[in-house]
């Protein structure tokens, strides 16, 4: 990657995000203010296929992205030549969706002569916390992240900007893909997370003994699969045709506590871990759009009070994907002074860990 190095940017930023099947733009002020944000979900492209399908998304971004620039600029009340700079989203992702943002983004940058910043996804969802406002005092580096997405299943130490160390992650499934295909097997709608969330409210957790993988073993990885299967084989024990309402919600209920229950584990593995390297650091935090699931957030929340861990989740709108999280991340490399060539290409495939200077100075968790 080009660093250019310069003058702190005062001024608003455009955030953009493609990298999935979400559309979306916000303006931030230079204090990290949101001035303007729209996120336009392309659910009734995809929901028929029962998932996204990459040049649906693609075609969906080209067509909604300039109509949703020109509305947040309208609504912050800026012209193009107002703003300090233009972050978007270049990977990981989608290289359909991840081309049209990016390409958008460069030409703004390049006819205003303003700084293009490509914004590496994860980095987006790990630095949302400190999005000013959100809670009382700024979220101070270092911290723990528990990234718990559809396509991103990671624990992570964030040190600083552009400073990760990836702790764990998953095996097999991310803990948004099995909620996902879980919810299927149970006839929900795509994508299933939130409907296997409102099902399970009136399932009872403790129905069925479902495995909970990887339950105290050591180290931060995780693994979903062995779980899915169960479930896969729970409901092919049924016979064919529609699933009783009251079965399917113990199902969801008893599958939710699972997840729960392994991923508190998981976090009192990893707060472990970060402590290992980082003592005195005591705060985690949760993104992605899994961390919106109220029964995962008890459950994790619970763990990090016993821990005498800080316990930080962005609310729901932050947590899934969206572009304040893009334009703030923009923000904290242009006070930086960091921005990337026009010639940036974008990468369907991005560690985190790629964007660290100084991770290798750490021990090995
Ligand atoms: O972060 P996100 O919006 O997109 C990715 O980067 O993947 O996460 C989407 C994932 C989907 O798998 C969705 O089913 C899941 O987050 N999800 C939930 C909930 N809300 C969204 N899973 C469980 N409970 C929820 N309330
Ligand atoms: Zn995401």
């Amino acid at each position: 990657m080009h660093f250019h190095y310069l003058p702190r940017a005062e001024g608003p930023v455009l955030g953009i995000e493609t990298s999935c099947d979400e559309t979306a733009a916000a303006v931030l002020d230079s204090a990290g203010k949101v001035l303007a944000e729209a996120v336009l979900s392309q659910l009734a492209e995809h929901a028929p296929h029962g998932g996204v399908v990459p040049e649906i998304a693609a075609r969906a971004h080209l067509h909604h992205l300039p109509e949703l620039v020109k509305r947040v600029m309208g609504e912050a009340g800026l012209r193009f030549g107002d703003l300090a700079g233009v972050a978007a989203t270049s990977g990981p992702g989608l290289i359909g969706g991840l081309i049209v943002g990016s390409s958008f983004a460069k030409g703004i940058a390049l006819a205003q002569k303003k700084p293009f910043v490509a914004i590496n996804h994860l980095e987006a969802h790990a630095l949302s916390p400190r999005l000013p406002g959100l809670f009382p005092e700024e979220v101070p580096f270092p911290y723990l992240l528990m990234l718990l997405s559809g396509g991103h299943c990671q624990c992570v130490a964030v040190l600083g900007v552009g400073n990760y160390r990836r702790l764990g992650g998953t095996l097999d499934d991310a803990v948004g893909e099995a909620f996902d295909k879980v919810a299927k097997l149970l006839g929900l709608p795509w994508p299933g997370g939130p409907y296997l969330e409102r099902l399970a409210a009136s399932g009872d957790p403790f129905a069925f003994p479902l495995p909970r993988p990887l339950l105290g073993r050591p180290g931060c990885d995780f693994s979903f699969s062995g779980l899915k299967t169960a479930v896969a084989q729970l409901v092919a024990s049924k016979p064919p045709g529609p699933l009783a309402r009251s079965f399917a919600a113990d199902v969801a209920a008893s599958f939710q506590q699972a997840v729960a229950e392994v991923l508190a584990d998981r976090a009192a593995h990893a707060m472990a871990a970060f402590r290992a390297y980082s003592p005195g650091a005591c705060n985690l935090v949760m993104a992605g759009g899994v961390a919106a699931n109220q029964t995962i957030r008890a459950a994790v929340a619970e763990q990090t009070k016993a821990l005498g861990f800080g316990f930080f989740v962005p609310p729901p709108s932050l947590c899934t994907d969206n572009a304040v999280m893009v334009a703030w991340a923009g923000v904290e490399r242009l006070r930086l002074g960091l921005s990337d060539g026009l010639d940036f290409s974008p990468r369907p495939r991005w560690p985190l860990e790629a964007l660290s200077t100084s991770a290798e100075s750490l021990p090995a968790p």
